[in-house]
């Protein structure tokens, strides 16, 4: 049973997520355990701030989506606990605050957790230390990001909120799913996500929905998307 000491993790790691925003621990059950995860204390307010930013005419600004914690990383945390993810080899895709992929990680799977903005994951750091030797932490864009590795597994929770980032996280899914690999994207039920589902079933995907119902609020549970490739005859 994995244990957390949120005292062992090195200063050097606090330091340089203080340098970058105000956070602070939060406990959550992550991969079946109590867990304290690194979040940001006001996400609101960051809010506000890109998009002052944005109106300002500065380009580059991408919404600190990530800074809210959101129910559709619980309901794949939970979904997880349905499939055999111990030794496997899994890309997170837009990770946020890390909550599925440190999950994964709990579970035995060796995880590289990412996302397209650098400020996230000061806190994945500090928040997957007791397992930083199956994670791997880092950058990637959708579309612009390649890693040389391909992966069995794919998981994105609440990655499909914006129309405009669809051909980008397709293209990125492309890029780092192997052949015989498995996406998992995991979302609210949000009507943007229905919309995605209809946008992503002309691909070539064998595409299966699931349902992981949620004890917080078990008339809302979360879809789970499953994307594997099309068998070619
Ligand atoms: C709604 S948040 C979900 C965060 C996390 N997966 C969760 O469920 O708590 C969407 C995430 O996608 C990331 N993201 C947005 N655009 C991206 C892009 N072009 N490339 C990579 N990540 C991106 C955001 O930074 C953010 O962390």
């Amino acid at each position: 049973m994995i244990t957390q000491d949120i005292s062992e993790i090195p200063q050097k790691l606090v330091d340089a997520a203080n340098a970058v925003l105000d956070w602070h621990w939060q406990e959550t059950e992550v991969g079946g355990v109590d867990w304290h995860m690194a979040v940001a204390s006001d996400p609101d307010a960051m809010l506000v701030e890109a998009c002052e930013r944005q109106d300002a005419g500065e380009e580059g600004v991408i919404d600190p989506f990530w800074a809210t914690t959101w129910r559709a990383a619980a309901g794949l945390d939970r979904f997880l606990q349905s499939i055999d993810v111990k030794g496997k080899s899994i890309l997170e895709l837009g990770c946020g605050t890390g909550h599925v992929g440190i999950a994964a990680a709990i579970r035995g799977a060796d995880v590289v957790l990412t996302d397209g903005v650098e400020d996230p994951l000061h806190l994945v750091r500090m928040s997957s230390y007791p397992v930083r030797s199956r994670c791997q932490i880092q950058r990637l864009r959708f579309g612009q990001d390649e890693l040389p590795e391909r992966f069995p597994i794919l998981l994105g929770s609440d990655v499909t909120y914006l129309r405009q980032l669809w051909p980008e996280l397709l293209e990125c899914i492309e890029q780092h799913l192997a052949p015989d690999g498995v996406v998992f994207l995991s979302d609210p039920c949000r009507i943007i996500g229905n919309e995605f589902r209809e946008w992503i079933k002309p691909h070539p995907f064998d595409y299966v929905e699931h349902k992981v119902q949620m004890d917080d609020d078990p008339e809302h549970p979360i879809r789970v998307m499953e994307l594997r490739r099309e068998a070619v005859n």
